[in-house]
């Protein structure tokens, strides 16, 4: 029986935050299928003391709690234990989801979904005892510009932005070689562009019709007219992306 493509290990205070999402849609049919494999495990469980105790005040005061580095470190070892005992030879990407991190975006989703093994740890409260960061985190992801309260939510988006680029997580119907995002190449420069507009039946709708060129069966035209709009869009919306554009040969 074939392996699955890619692992992910979840460190969280919350795992039954994960109990529907891992059940629904795509992502479940991709555990289904074996293409992804995740695991989900508590923290608290590594906790110190009778009550598990699992963080503790900021030094120099503050508001808040901070998630405590010897109990992630029990919580650490213990999934790369585990992943041994499941066959996993290679080097994990531990990653820490944290505001303060580097951008998830398209392309570091195709970086990751290259790799093999992550272990996705989620902050919770003030965040995570800074020593941690250093001696056992590889790379910190923030999913943007704003804050949430915990990493659980950023962690499902890794899942899924990284899944769905393998071979086998969406059907041949929805390829996702041209989305958002993706690379288009464009007046010999690369480009990661906006989708174009889409449309469906019924032809007309209130008052407004589907464009012309989309139903005269002129695919030409029609791969010609979807360029056009990606760019005006993307230079109406998001004109950083055009500005990021690289020369081909790079
Ligand atoms: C309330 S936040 C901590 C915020 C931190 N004190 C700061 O201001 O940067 C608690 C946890 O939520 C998660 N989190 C919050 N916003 C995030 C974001 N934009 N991307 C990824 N993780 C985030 C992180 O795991 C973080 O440790």
């Amino acid at each position: 029986m074939s392996r699955p493509k890619l692992y992910f290990d979840i460190l969280t205070l919350f795992p039954n935050f994960f109990h529907s999402p891992l059940r629904t849609s795509l992502v479940s049919k991709a555990i289904k299928n074996k293409l992804i494999h995740v695991t989900v495990h508590d923290i608290r469980q590594f906790g110190i003391g009778t009550h598990k105790q699992v963080d503790d005040r900021p030094f120099g005061g503050g508001p808040g709690m901070v998630l405590k580095p010897d109990v992630l470190e029990l919580a650490l070892k213990n999934v790369l234990a585990q992943g041994r005992t499941r066959g996993l030879r290679v080097k994990p990407k531990v990653i820490l989801l944290d505001p303060t991190g580097a951008s998830f975006n398209q392309e570091k989703a195709e970086v990751f979904s290259k790799k093999r093994w992550f272990i996705l740890i989620c902050g919770h409260y003030e965040g995570v005892d800074e020593r941690f960061k250093d001696l056992f985190v590889d790379e910190q992801i923030s999913i943007g510009d704003y804050v949430l309260s915990g990493g659980e939510t950023a962690a499902l988006v890794v899942i899924e932005g990284v899944s769905r680029l393998l071979p086998g997580f969406v059907g041949e119907a929805e390829s996702t070689l041209s989305e958002s995002f993706t690379e288009v190449k464009l007046n010999g420069k690369v480009s990661r562009l906006l989708d174009y507009p889409v449309y469906t039946r019924p032809e007309g709708f209130k008052g407004r019709q589907a464009p012309k060129i989309l139903l005269s069966g002129n695919h030409g035209a029609i791969e010609n007219w979807r360029m056009e709009k990606r760019v005006e869009k993307t230079r109406k919306i998001r004109p950083d992306l055009l500005q990021r554009s690289k020369s081909r040969d790079r």
